[in-house]
C-alpha cells in the first residue's frame, strides 16, 4: 500500500510573513516541492493568519498539480466559504481553538456529532473528500464513520512524544485503532510531529495508512538538507515497507 506524502507548508509561509514581502515565494516553493516528488500540499490557514493566509489559497489551488488538502476548523463559517470558494481535493477538518498554537487533539464525534454530519455532507456534496483529526480512540473513529467522514486523520503527536521512550508501546493505540478504521472501511491519514526518524516505524505499523502531511520537521530539515534532498528522504521512510 502506497502512502501518500503531503507537504504542509505553513511554516514556509511564516518565514515569508515575518518580513512582509514575498519572500520566499510561496507559490514557487510549493511547485518546486512537487517537482521534488511530494504527492500532495498542504495548507492550514488560522483565524489570525500567521502563517497560510486565506489570499494564499486560490494562488495555491490553482498551481497544485498533485493533492490540495486544505486543514482547519470549520466555525466560523469563513473557513467553509473559503473552501466551497476554492475546492480542495480534500478538506481536513481538526477542532483547534482559534488562539492555538498547533492542533492538540481530535475531535470529540460523539459530541459533535450532528455538527460534524452536517459540515461533511455540505462538503461531499461538493465532491470535496472529507478527513477528520482524530484521537487513536475506538468510539470517536466509530463516531466518525457514523458522521460520514470518508477518512480520518490520526493525531499523531502523543506517538511521536512517546516514540523514544519505548516504540512499540507509542504505536500500540494507533495500530489497534487502525484495525477498527480498516475494518469499518474508513481511509486513514496521520499528521503532526511526524519525522525521518519516527515516520517509517509509524508507517510499516499501521496496514492502509494513506497519507501523511508533515510540515514542521521537513522544514526543519531543509535547512540542514536543502528541500530536494529532504522531501525524498521523507519519501524514502515511505517506500518499500509492509
Ligand atoms: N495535521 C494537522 C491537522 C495539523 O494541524 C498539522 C500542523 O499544522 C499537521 C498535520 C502537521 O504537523 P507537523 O507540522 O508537526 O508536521
Amino acid at each position: 500500500m502506497k502512502t501518500r506524502l503531503s507537504v504542509n507548508v505553513n511554516k514556509i509561509a511564516l518565514i515569508r510573513n515575518a518580513r512582509g514581502s514575498n519572500y520566499p515565494d510561496l507559490v514557487k516553493i510549493c511547485k518546486d516541492i512537487e517537482s521534488y516528488g511530494s504527492e500532495g500540499i498542504t495548507v492550514h490557514p488560522r483565524p489570525d493568519e500567521r502563517h497560510i493566509t486565506y489570499a494564499d489559497i486560490p494562488l495555491l489551488k490553482k498551481i497544485t498539480k498533485t493533492e490540495f488538502n486544505i486543514e482547519g476548523n470549520p466555525r466560523p463559517k469563513k473557513f467553509m466559504d473559503m473552501v466551497l470558494k476554492n475546492m480542495p481535493h480534500q478538506c481536513t477538518l481538526v477542532p483547534d481553538s482559534a488562539d492555538a498554537i498547533t492542533s492538540d487533539s481530535g475531535w470529540n464525534t460523539i459530541k459533535h456529532e450532528s455538527f460534524l454530519k452536517e459540515t461533511i455532507s455540505e462538503l461531499q456534496s461538493n465532491g470535496i473528500r472529507v478527513s477528520i483529526f482524530c484521537d487513536p480512540e475506538a468510539k470517536f473513529i466509530e463516531g466518525a464513520k457514523k458522521v460520514g467522514a470518508d477518512r480520518i486523520e490520526f493525531y499523531t503527536g502523543p506517538y511521536a512524544l512517546s516514540y523514544n521512550k519505548n516504540r512499540a508501546i507509542a504505536i500500540k493505540p494507533y495500530a489497534d485503532a487502525a484495525i477498527i478504521a480498516n475494518k469499518l472501511d474508513i481511509g486513514i491519514n496521520a499528521g503532526h510531529d511526524l519525522n525521518l526518524h519516527n515516520l517509517r516505524y509509524f508507517q510499516e505499523n499501521i496496514p492502509n495508512l494513506l497519507e501523511v502531511s508533515i510540515g514542521h520537521a521537513l522544514v526543519v530539515d531543509s535547512l540542514y538538507y536543502g528541500m530536494q534532498n529532504t522531501v525524498q528522504m521523507y519519501l524514502h521512510c515511505l517506500t518499500n515497507n509492509n
